[in-house]
């Protein structure tokens, strides 16, 4: 099964000149959501962890579905007014405007290794922000997991310092 095949292009969205990565199509179909999370899955075995940490909204999907396969938790990384407890936040650039981003203050123990999980690595922005998150908060980044990567954005070079790893490249 071709995974690309279930992912769909959708050109001048939100924004002109922008083509949108749909996962829907993926999400709908059972065989291809379970090869996607599989892949991932294969991608991540040689790395050593203790959490996935993952953005809202389509992060989320991703990320839930491999903390639940791979038995590791998962902290929620959400945009402004929507953790409830204390927050760090970060303001970043992303492919079609700007964004804030917060995690909860206590959200990982000094030292914990984190894997960052996300739908879509595009210009890297959101990936950057996540990872400063975590180590403001005493975490470190074990590596960083994506079903797509559009490197045509050139995503890995604000990403130097991490193991970027991605299942299906642009
Ligand atoms: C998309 C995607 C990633 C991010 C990647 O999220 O899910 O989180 O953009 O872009 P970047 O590498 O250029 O930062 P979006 O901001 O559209 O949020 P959503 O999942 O809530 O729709």
């Amino acid at each position: 099964m071709e995974l690309k095949s279930f992912i769909r292009d959708i050109p001048d969205f939100p924004a002109k000149g922008i083509i949108f990565r749909d996962v829907t199509p993926l999400l709908k179909n059972p065989a291809a959501f379970q090869k996607a999370i599989d892949e991932m899955t294969k991608i991540l075995q040689d790395m050593k962890f203790d959490l996935i940490v993952s953005p809202e909204a389509r992060g989320f999907i991703f990320g839930a579905a491999l903390a639940y396969k791979l038995g590791k938790g998962l902290v929620p990384v959400r945009k402004p007014g929507k953790l409830p407890y204390k927050t760090v936040s970060i303001e970043y650039n992303l492919e079609y405007g700007t964004a804030q981003l917060h995690m909860h203050s206590d959200a990982l123990q000094q030292g914990q290794r984190v894997i960052i999980v996300d739908d879509v690595l595009a210009t890297g922005g959101t990936a950057a922000a996540i990872a400063s998150l975590v180590k403001n908060v005493g975490g470190e980044v074990a590596g960083m997991c994506f079903l797509i990567e559009l490197s045509y954005l050139s995503p890995r070079e604000k990403l130097k310092d991490y193991d970027v790893r991605s299942v299906l490249v642009y």
